[in-house]
């Protein structure tokens, strides 16, 4: 009953496995990667020890973060109505869930850690392969991270600077302080996964109740709220909804810009879908690490179809509160909507509340992000994709080398003893991963370094569109993968199968999506696409194909 902790959540050594296409090899790679002396990569695939309840809460705890605090501004802005925003939140979610349930299969059918990466290179080859490993280091995980960690400047700041927001007098709190406390956050979060794996792991796993929590009070609020119009400031909850109705059209959403053609506003919509997604963002997170599942088989699908709708719920409920109290105008103005809504209802001491949990929340996931980003980079160092220093553990007690010392025999810091009083699991030292004794300092810096880059130059809105161009680009082309696989191994091994009308609704909306944002986004596309791009030259100087030339220890690997 050992507690699971995000930090073997991620552990990207399988995309060390060589992968060719045939099904019967790929079980021998499997067996054979679990040959005692062989490298990390088949240690954790041979300990099995994830149990449903611990997938489940993984993957609800790592698609709750900032999202459901933040996003319902833009998807508020970029529909006509409220019910045209329940919508596409409704949307989003089955989209979603859609993704997930093909990664289930994809997950059944390729039982290894490693996610995503392993699919593409599986089903498209080592080039796509590393294009996803590249884009992930480049884009993705420090894109993600600037947008949470901007999420927590901006409700850290309405605390400090009191300004909060019940009514449409808003005071916005300016954006380079935001940003300057998001900057703040982020060396905070850097120094303390820095200092400590099992402080900051632990941590994650904590915030989950806090999240669930809030979550779930807004919801219970909204419905007091709406049904006996008690609150704290005395002029009663948002009555639009009342007065106008659900599908009323205001001004300013896609019905604000008539003159705009259908394009104009399926492109409205393509940005309040990537608002909405990125609340939900993080479904595919148990594949990465599926190779530890006690009974994968049944668990990984059980997990999916119970965490999606779990989530999808409360999300919806937690839209329906919020406009249930205030009007969408207000929903639009901020980021923060959680601190006009505990303003709304009960007055300053109701928006510090929501403030300091949601930041809290925002922390929590900015430090998940942190620590899986760093071993990601790790990764891609010790493959030979990034410089070799990235692949390298810095530097607690000194030096750079890899620590040689075994597990079990660890020596504890003080901080780790004092936090192995709270709880088994990580600190009884099962596995080299799940006790890493050294952080790979290079590989966070690099990453904060990144995050930082985009934490400068983005902003909320366009951080998102941008992020979501370059996610749905590469989870398109992995569910791809699935049906190009139902064609080309049809008798590869499927323990769970989803229904083939499931990855096709994925691939058609993910395509709409991509392909719209590049007309409305046309500069963050760009951008994606230049960074995308840039892996190639990268690919063939790094991995090899000039002169045959490969990567010494790739080749012991082969064989
Ligand atoms: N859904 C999360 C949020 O609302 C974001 C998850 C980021 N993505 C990830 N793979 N960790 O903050």
């Amino acid at each position: 009953h050992r507690s699971y902790s995000v930090s073997s959540a991620f552990d990207f050594n399988t995309h060390l496995v060589p992968l060719t296409s045939s099904a019967e090899s790929r079980y021998q790679q499997l067996g054979a990667t679990n040959a005692p002396g062989s490298n990390p990569v088949g240690t954790l695939e041979k300990q099995k020890t994830l149990t449903y309840l611990n997938g489940l809460s993984l993957l609800v705890g790592l698609q709750i973060g900032s999202g459901i605090f933040s996003s319902p501004s833009q998807v508020n802005n970029h529909t006509p109505s409220p019910g045209v925003s329940l919508i596409v939140w409704a949307v989003a979610g089955l989209l979603a869930w859609t993704g997930a349930a093909s990664y289930a299969e994809l997950g059944g059918a390729i039982p290894l850690n490693g996610g995503s990466g392993v699919y593409l290179r599986y089903c498209f080859g080592e080039l796509i392969g590393f294009l996803y490993s590249w884009t992930a280091v480049i884009v993705l995980k420090p894109g993600s991270a600037a947008i949470i960690a901007i999420i927590s400047g901006e409700y850290i700041n309405r605390v400090v600077t009191g300004s909060f927001t019940a009514d449409a007098d808003a005071v916005l709190p300016s954006e380079w302080a935001n940003k300057l406390i998001a900057f703040l956050c982020l060396s905070l979060v850097t120094a303390l996964n820095i200092l400590s794996t099992r402080l900051t792991t632990r941590l994650s796993d904590s915030l989950l109740f806090l999240k669930v929590g809030s979550l779930l009070a807004i919801t219970v609020i909204g419905i007091i709220v709406a049904a006996t119009g008690l609150n704290g400031d005395g002029k009663g909850a948002s009555t639009e909804w009342k007065d106008k109705g659900w599908f009323n059209s205001r001004k300013g959403g896609v019905s604000g810009r008539e003159s705009e053609s259908m394009v104009g506003g399926l492109g409205e919509y393509a940005i309040a879908l990537y608002a909405g997604l990125w609340a939900f963002d993080g479904w595919d997170n148990v594949n990465f690490v599926v190779g530890e599942m006690k009974n994968a088989q049944r668990d990984l699908p059980r997990v999916i179809h119970s965490a999606m709708p779990i989530v999808i719920t409360s999300y919806l409920l937690a839209n329906v509160a919020y406009y249930l109290v205030l009007p969408g105008e207000v929903i639009g103005r901020s980021n923060t909507v959680a601190v006009a809504f505990g303003t709304k209802v009960f007055g300053t001491a109701g928006g510090v509340v929501f403030a300091l949990a949601v930041s809290l929340s925002c922390f929590g996931a900015l430090n998940a992000t942190t620590f899986t980003s760093s071993r990601l980079v790790y990764v891609a160092g010790k493959e030979g994709y990034l410089p070799a220093i990235f692949g390298t553990l810095g530097f607690r007690g000194g030096g750079n080398q890899p620590s040689r010392r075994s597990p079990g025999t660890n020596k504890k810091s003080i901080l780790e003893r004092v936090l192995s009083i709270f709880g088994r699991g990580a600190s009884s030292g099962e596995s080299s991963v799940h006790s890493w004794n050294k952080t790979p300092i290079y590989a966070m810096l690099l990453n904060s370094f990144l995050t930082t880059l985009y934490i400068t130059v983005g902003e909320f809105g366009t951080l998102l569109t941008f992020y979501g161009v370059a996610g749905y680009t590469f989870y398109f082309l992995t569910v791809l993968g699935l049906i190009v696989l139902r064609v080309k191994e049809p008798s590869l091994e499927r323990p769970y199968r989803t229904w083939i009308t499931t990855p096709v609704i994925f691939c058609c909306v993910s395509l709409f999506l991509v392909s719209r944002g590049v007309f409305s986004s046309p500069l963050q596309t760009l951008v994606v696409v230049a960074f995308v791009v840039a892996g190639i030259p990268v690919y063939y100087w790094r991995v090899g194909g000039w002169k045959g030339w490969k990567l010494p220890w790739r080749k012991s690997i082969n064989g």
